[in-house]
């Protein structure tokens, strides 16, 4: 069976990639433009300076993508591009380069979901066995999905509120932390102790929803309630306690789930699972439970937004001929 390489891209926020895969496991090239200076001066991202990067950025990044594949148009088999959700100004950019190079080198277009896709970094490191159980822990998402066959997803626990990478991006600026703080917020909870006793919403609700909101106030309050009284606190400790928190409420759901669905394979992608506090906790989870269940962490440049997931999922699409047209547009709130 001859090789499927895919050109992908992605452009969902405030990283332009461009990726180069090979049947869907093997990453020829994963070119990331971050343009996450530019935004921290803002406190986060400003979607109209994004669409502009991205504009700036995209062009460079094929053809980097394909001079470090060593590969040029001719050898590509289709075109993917992430639609949603995200930023609609910075999907357009993907979106469009992506039809460029499929109308010119007549070449099918895959339309991919960027959620999909961070659950397929997982596809890169591992063979996947069907059905498995991902949570997804990023900056807009906490979703556990039950993935039954290559490429149908069902969501059985959200988020009610809060995304958990956007309340570590949220306290992170109370502590003085620049935007993204998560992985700064983990390296001080690596330090600190949970001495804080922040809630642990819904977690003696027995479904597989989350809520952040309320242990994003508790926190703020007390760092405030401090200020106000010259009270001094520890930063690591208050780091801790946080996450010692997410962390509580993560593997409440996700063992949740798992008991409802046992499955040889849990995958755990998005930003959030670079955290090395998270993937210490579910490992010492796993062993402790004696569950016969690989838990699968995608390396840590695999976790943030990138092209190479694209080309993982887009591969799944490939081989069902899920093709899209010229007309497609940007879905800044799809879904599964
Ligand atoms: O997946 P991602 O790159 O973008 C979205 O699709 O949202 O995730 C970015 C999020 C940010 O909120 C960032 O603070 C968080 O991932 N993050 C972390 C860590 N590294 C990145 N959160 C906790 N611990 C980390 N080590
Ligand atoms: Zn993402």
């Amino acid at each position: 069976k001859k090789d499927t390489l895919i050109l992908s891209f992605e452009s969902s926020c405030d990283e332009t990639s461009v990726a180069v895969i090979k049947n869907g496991k093997k990453i020829l090239s994963n070119i990331i433009a971050t343009q996450i200076k530019s935004h921290q001066r803002f406190g986060g991202v400003v979607p109209e300076v994004a669409s502009r990067h991205h504009v700036e950025e995209v062009t460079h990044c094929i053809e980097l993508a394909l001079d470090e594949a060593k590969i040029g148009y001719d050898d590509l088999d289709a075109v993917a591009v992430t639609y949603g959700p995200g930023l609609v100004g910075s999907l357009l950019i993907g979106i469009m380069a992506a039809k460029t190079v499929a109308f010119a080198h007549n070449l099918p277009l895959i339309k991919a979901n960027h959620l999909a896709g961070h659950i397929y970094s997982a596809n890169l490191v591992a063979d996947l066995q069907y059905p498995f159980m991902a949570l997804l822990v990023s900056g807009g998402h906490t979703e556990i999905v039950l993935v039954r066959s290559p490429g149908e997803f069902e969501t059985l626990g959200d988020t009610r509120d809060d995304a958990v990478g956007e309340a570590y991006d949220k306290i992170g600026r109370v502590l003085g932390i620049n935007y993204p703080a998560g992985k700064q917020v983990d390296e001080m909870a690596a330090r600190g102790n949970d001495i804080f006793d922040f809630p642990r919403a819904m977690v003696q609700e027995d479904n597989l929803d989350f809520s952040f909101s309320g242990l994003k106030s508790s926190f703020i309050n007390r760092v405030h309630h401090a200020d106000q009284v010259h009270e001094e606190l520890n930063k690591d400790d208050l780091a801790a306690s946080f996450q010692g928190a997410v962390l509580d409420i993560l593997s409440n759901k996700i063992f949740r789930a798992l008991k409802q669905h046992p499955v040889k394979q849990l995958v755990v992608a998005g930003g959030v699972a670079a955290n090395q506090g998270l993937r210490q906790r579910l490992k010492k989870d796993v062993e402790e439970r004696n569950l016969d269940m690989d838990l699968i962490f995608p390396p840590l440049r695999l976790c943030g937004d990138n092209a190479a997931m694209i080309g993982a999922i887009a591969q799944v699409q490939y081989d069902k001929k899920d093709f899209a047209d010229l007309t497609i547009n940007a879905d800044p709130s799809l879904d599964f």
